[in-house]
């Protein structure tokens, strides 16, 4: 289905559901930490949940990443009036919205300090995230007890064969754009492409095993301002043996070859959530663009109706000039696109919707310019991936970058 900007708009009024500004983007203050290098030595891996040896296979990278202080904490999203803000001191913020709030039904003075509160707050929540982070992967290490521990390394047998041979493609030698476009059949929106990840019986686990990690009296993480209810995989512990194994040995060669522009030979690291949209919780996502250079969003169920996804342009395109186009994501399905690429999700009308998503980051690419706020990025120390930036293009960078 196709719509432009304007059309789309009205016709998402129908579900009340308004995009109030383009000048969107995700909290980015999260660093992600990857617990073994945390508590651990580097150079002696383990997990307690991995045989021995699947270390040998899957030596993990173990290296500080770094966050940008420049632009992270000025962007923030008021969910109540749909809006995302910059915000850097009161006086600014008063100066740019204190207007256009009180059209948004924002107009009295108490409910103004509301929405400051709200920001200062998440503001410290933000500047505490690296370390709060840590002590609840500790936490979780110590007390929470899994319930498929298997699922926490990755195995061949959890990934749908078609996705296998795209994988096994793109490993030849002689792969080629061409070659993968034609295997991938068609492109679901300009340069998004849907394929299956995972078999059904492996989505259908990872839920069960999210599910009892909820019910668990395990300390929880929320992904982003934009997602409450969430889980943040790292702290879970599946960075080492699932993830880094997952974009370094099957979609890094899928990226190579699709998004060789957006830093796609380059992944170097990731940030892995799953968000859930419940009936009573977060039914929508309004208009944004993510932190990452080239993001998956996998689908893992369960009975949902409606809460396609839609696709703009990339971010630099006004709305008015955008034509949108909506997507249907199936369960074990994944969509691969640009971070940059704008996107929405619709509301869901009724059940849950799981969705898997993993934001892939390439260190080369971030290093120049910040996606997040165009500038050049001021870097500080991160827990393990922090936001995937790196302090200088150093000789491990460059190692990871390889052309397949
Ligand atoms: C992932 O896709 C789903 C649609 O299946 C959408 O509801 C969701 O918002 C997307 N998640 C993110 C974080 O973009
Ligand atoms: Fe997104």
């Amino acid at each position: 289905k196709k719509h432009t900007g304007k059309n789309w708009i009205s016709l998402a009024g129908r579900f009340s559901f308004r995009v109030q500004s383009i000048v969107i983007a995700f909290n980015t203050l999260h660093a992600s930490n990857v617990s073994g290098c945390l508590f651990q030595p580097c150079d002696k891996l383990t997990h307690s949940l991995c045989p021995p040896s699947y270390w040998v296979r899957w030596p993990a990278p173990c290296r500080q990443g770094k966050t940008n202080i420049n632009s992270d904490s000025s962007v923030f999203l008021l969910k109540k009036y749909k809006l995302h803000v910059r915000f850097v001191s009161e006086q600014q913020f008063r100066l740019d919205y204190e207007p256009l709030l009180r059209t948004l039904s924002c107009d009295t003075e108490q409910q103004f300090t509301e929405v400051l509160n709200e920001i200062l707050q998440e503001v410290d929540r933000r500047r505490r995230f690296s370390a709060t982070s840590a002590e609840r992967s500790a936490v979780i290490k110590d007390i929470y007890q899994p319930l498929h521990p298997q699922l926490y390394c990755l195995q061949e047998s959890y990934l749908a064969p078609k996705f296998k041979k795209i994988i096994e493609y793109c490993q030849r030698s002689d792969a080629s754009q061409q070659g993968l476009l034609d295997l991938l059949e068609e492109e679901a929106a300009p340069r998004v492409y849907r394929f299956p990840v995972f078999e059904r019986g492996f989505c259908e686990q990872l839920m069960e095993e999210l599910e009892n990690f909820e019910q668990s009296s395990a300390p929880k993480g929320r992904p982003n301002t934009m997602n409450h209810y969430g889980i943040l995989l790292n702290e879970l512990g599946f960075d080492e043996g699932f993830f880094t194994p997952l974009r370094e040995q099957y979609l890094r060669p899928l990226t190579s070859l699709l998004y060789p522009d957006w830093g796609g030979r380059c992944l170097d690291s990731h940030k892995a959530f799953v968000v859930k949209y419940d009936m009573n919780e977060d039914l929508d996502l309004s208009y944004h663009y993510d932190n990452a250079e080239v993001t998956l969003n996998v689908s893992l169920g369960k009975d949902f109706t409606d809460g396609n996804l839609y696709f703009g342009d990339i971010r630099q395109i006004p709305l008015c000039e955008t034509e949108c186009v909506e997507v249907e994501h199936r369960m074990t399905e994944g969509l691969l696109h640009r971070g940059q690429h704008m996107h929405g999700a619709l509301p869901i009308s009724s059940g849950q919707r799981w969705n898997l998503i993993i934001w892939m980051r390439a260190s080369q690419e971030r290093n120049k310019l910040c996606p997040m706020c165009d500038r050049k990025p001021t870097l500080v120390e991160g827990m393990g991936f922090a936001d995937g930036f790196t302090k200088h293009s150093d000789a491990s960078t460059l190692v990871s970058c390889v052309l397949t």
